[in-house]
């Protein structure tokens, strides 16, 4: 007999065929986010289960799981949904999906910050809407990018790729963390090391890369906001939760900072409705790892984890999160 596996939102094929042909599917039926209900009902009596970003993994879920729960194997590399703590107590090994995602996620931030600063998306909007009569020297002006300086707020693998990304514009890159790296990994991408309040001062683009923990929340709030410059935009692909949403209403309608492009939003899906009123800012529903292929190597890891614990008995499973439960 198969194990038995809820997966909680379908996948694309390629990794649905890897699950199907391991494993006894039970997958939300639906083309929504299940409800809380529905999500305490799948798990029931499962071995593993595939959890979203959107799915909360906590105690209560745990229980509703039941004793011969042996997997949590999320699809997603943030795993700010899943109580870790909970899972350790129980000796459940917990997953994410590092590294496939890196490129695209920085891919995408790339885009917004040039989205943002070259005004791509009201453009778009107004020669489809027909009014173009001409080129013209003050149509659509926004802000250069090269040889701009760009701030990264965290810098582990995705804040890299982007610093990668902004060297072929030739950018001047900082960037702040809890700890500088390896000045050999500093010297690939001529990124420096600076305090937080030095990089919010001085860059033309601040873009955030870190993990949300209760450390990271509000990472941006109002008097962050306050040391930008005014010419100055924010990109956010990280988790909406590390902007402090109505302060970065508040700067960009006082005008203390030029723009935003936003991927996430921190009462996710809900988006503030001043930030869906303003031009200077680009709204996308979190899809920085949308690429067909990224997403289907996500489940493709996913699946090897729960390949490896529930099948073939491996522990710790490849990319678990709390190996510790093993030792
Ligand atoms: C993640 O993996 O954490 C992203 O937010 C979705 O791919």
């Amino acid at each position: 007999m198969k194990p038995k596996v809820f997966v909680t939102r379908r996948l694309p094929q390629g990794a649905m065929d890897v699950l199907e042909e391991n494993f006894d599917i039970e997958c939300n039926p639906y083309d929504r986010v299940l409800t809380r209900e529905e999500l305490l009902a799948g798990v029931a009596g499962k071995d593993g289960i595939l959890p979203l970003l959107t799915d909360r993994i906590d105690d209560e879920l745990l229980d509703a799981a039941g004793e011969q729960l042996k997997i949590v194997a999320n699809y997603a590399v943030g795993f700010n949904n899943i109580d870790v703590p909970a899972c350790t107590a129980r000796k459940i090994p917990a997953s994410n999906t590092p590294g496939v995602l890196t490129d695209t996620t920085a891919d995408l931030a790339m885009g917004l910050l040039l989205a943002v600063a070259r005004l791509i998306v009201p453009a778009d909007v107004y020669a489809r809407a027909g009014k173009y009569e001409g080129w013209a020297p003050l149509l659509f002006v926004g802000a250069d990018v090269h040889h701009k300086t760009l701030g990264l707020l965290g810098f582990g693998r995705i804040g890299f790729a982007m610093a990668k990304r902004a060297a072929g514009f030739d950018m001047k890159v900082l960037y702040s963390d809890v700890a500088p790296v390896d000045a050999q990994i500093e010297k690939q991408v001529g990124a420096t090391f600076v305090d937080k309040e030095t990089l919010l001062r001085e860059s033309d683009f601040v873009s955030v890369h870190v993990p949300l923990t209760p450390e990271t929340r509000h990472i941006m709030d109002a008097p962050d906001f306050a040391l930008m410059k005014p010419e100055a935009y924010l990109i956010n692909t990280a988790r909406g939760e590390v902007v402090h949403e109505a302060a970065l209403v508040e700067a960009l309608k006082r005008g203390q900072i030029a723009g935003a492009g936003l991927d996430v939003f921190e009462f996710e899906p809900e988006i503030h409705p001043e930030l869906k009123a303003m031009d200077n800012v680009v709204i996308l529903p979190h899809i920085a790892s949308a690429s067909l292929e990224t997403r289907t190597k996500m489940g493709l890891i996913a699946a090897d984890n729960l390949i490896a614990v529930l099948i073939e008995g491996k522990t710790p499973p490849p990319t678990c999160l709390n190996p510790e439960i093993y030792e």
